[in-house]
């Protein structure tokens, strides 16, 4: 058994300028481009984790919430909400910040499962969360019970 870590640990901001060339004729942003976002800050949680390459096994519970337009600044928030033997929940918040008051709206967030990859290309066992805040144990019981759903699902 490999020790443990706490969520805070993986824990990856990331800040985006939402460009004209992220955005649709209505002027908000592509989902496509959001979620490329969302994929990136949630491999470098899980790999932050694994302290290996870990690759995204799947997506899930992706809403957008608010639209965010062209020349908003947005901040991504990622951390591994729980790990299991390979595989990671990564959560992902995105937030739009108004620049005037930099006050945070939160547009999209999402789960994702990555799995971490040994030297082969296969999957390989992941150290194991260990919440520390009364939030990061309801998120990993969440994550505990959604787990549950996508194995009876598959
Ligand atoms: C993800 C992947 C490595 C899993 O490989 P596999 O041979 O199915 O491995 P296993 O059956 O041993 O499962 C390994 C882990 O992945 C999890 N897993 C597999 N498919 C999954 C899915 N669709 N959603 C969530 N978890 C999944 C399993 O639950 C298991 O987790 P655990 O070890 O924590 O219990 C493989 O399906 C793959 O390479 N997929 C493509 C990944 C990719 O290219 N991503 C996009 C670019 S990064």
């Amino acid at each position: 058994m490999l020790p443990g870590k706490a969520p805070r640990e993986s824990r990856v901001e990331m800040t985006e300028l939402v460009l004209p060339s992220d955005a649709n004729p209505l002027g908000t942003i592509f989902g496509g481009r959001v979620m490329q976002w969302i994929d990136i800050a949630a491999g470098i949680a899980a790999a932050r984790h694994a302290r290996r390459p870990a690759v995204t096994a799947s997506m899930d519970a992706l809403t957008f919430h608010w639209p965010i337009r062209v020349g908003e600044v947005v901040v991504l928030e990622a951390r591994v909400l729980a790990a299991f033997r390979t595989s990671m929940e990564i959560g992902v918040t995105v937030h739009s910040e108004a620049q005037s008051t930099g006050l945070r709206k939160l547009c999209t967030s999402a789960f994702l499962t990555f799995v971490a990859l040994d030297e082969q290309g296969k999957p390989s066992q992941v150290p194991p969360i260990v919440p520390e805040t009364k939030e990061e144990q309801e998120a990993f019981a969440e994550a505990h019970q959604r787990r549950a759903l996508r194995l009876g699902a598959r």
